[in-house]
């Protein structure tokens, strides 16, 4: 959520006993229903903000599911960011008054903090009365561009959670390797501007992507270009069908989860176009009905992909 998290990466715990807590603190249930629910309308005045966004964010960063999230703090893994949407600093203000009111703790994915194209970037942690009760979480992976070397780092304030933390850290994630950390200090101590190439490059390739898509897809995806990160979350048209099965069953000639459209569609362009991506409804069920691309891959790659789409729908351009 922090500078501008693009996507619904945040969940809020109960301030008052700490999920970190051993297991000593118990959630009470009527703050946490009482809570979960000032949290689902603050989403709903948010979704109603956004609106004018596309349908792309239809799905939002905060739905209903956020209340669910509310004391889930062990054991609720995220999944990784589907739309790219970014949340307003008025959108930002309105969770951090809920999380004062109610003496919450904000947990904050800020992956994707330097991957914004547009607006601005406002970290949750900045506003008042907010740092203390945030716990941020970075990663090396964007801004340098070192996915899946593991690296990251926590900035908390709270003296107790972040001890609590660093226990936790210390025997589940330690030992980063020690290139890893080579690396690190280089791009820590190299010049910043290789963030400003890297997210200069990667808006074009998401307008490369997206007036790709919009020639050469038939008009069977539809959507806007995301306002951070570096994923096309694609509405899939209703009427499509996979014209080698007749639409019900995979290219293989298996049932897929649910019959899903998301997954239909995401097996055709792997078997049939080679074409990378993931489907919509991995993110959760409002993901039904899209399928989310990353147009982080090189130029070359991005319109191999496009010429094989092109083929793919059978547009003539
Ligand atoms: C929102 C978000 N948070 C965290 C991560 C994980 O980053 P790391 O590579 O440091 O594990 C990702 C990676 O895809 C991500 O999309």
């Amino acid at each position: 959520m922090c500078r501008g998290l693009p996507t619904g990466q945040q969940f809020v715990a109960d301030g008052a006993q700490p999920a970190l807590d051993g297991g000593a603190g118990r959630i009470e249930r009527h703050r946490e229903r009482k809570s979960a629910a000032d949290v689902a309308k603050a989403s709903r005045q948010i979704e109603t903000d956004r609106a004018g966004d596309g349908d792309r964010q239809s799905q939002g960063p905060l739905g209903d599911e956020a209340a669910h999230r509310i004391g889930l703090v062990d054991g609720e893994s995220e999944h990784s960011p589907p739309t790219g949407g970014v949340l307003t600093r008025a959108s930002l203000q309105r969770l951090a008054d809920i999380a004062v009111k109610h003496n919450l703790w904000v947990i904050s994915d800020e992956a994707y903090e330097d991957v914004v194209f547009d607006g601005e970037h406002v970290s949750i942690a900045s506003l008042p009365d907010m740092y203390r009760r945030t716990i941020p979480l970075y990663t090396f992976s964007k801004s340098y561009a070192m996915t899946g070397l593991r690296l990251g780092y926590i900035a908390i304030a709270n003296q107790m959670i972040r001890d609590r933390a660093k226990k936790i850290l210390f025997y589940t994630a330690s030992n980063v390797a020690s290139v890893v950390q080579y690396g690190g200090v280089g791009a820590l101590e190299g010049s910043q501007h290789c963030i400003e190439t890297f997210r200069t490059e990667l808006r074009a390739r998401r307008d490369l992507f997206y007036r790709g898509v919009k020639k050469f897809a038939g008009g069977v995806f539809t959507g806007e270009p995301p306002a951070g990160a570096f994923y096309a979350f694609l509405k899939i048209d209703p009427s499509w069908a996979d014209p080698s099965t007749g639409g019900s069953t995979t290219g293989s000639g298996q049932a897929v989860a649910g019959d899903s459209v998301s997954w239909r569609m995401v097996e055709y362009l792997i078997a049939k176009g080679r074409i990378g991506c993931v489907p919509g409804v991995d993110f959760g069920p409002n993901g039904e009905g899209y399928v989310r691309f990353c147009f982080a891959r090189d130029r070359k790659e991005l319109t191999g992909a496009l010429q094989s789409m092109k083929e793919l729908f059978g547009v003539r351009v």
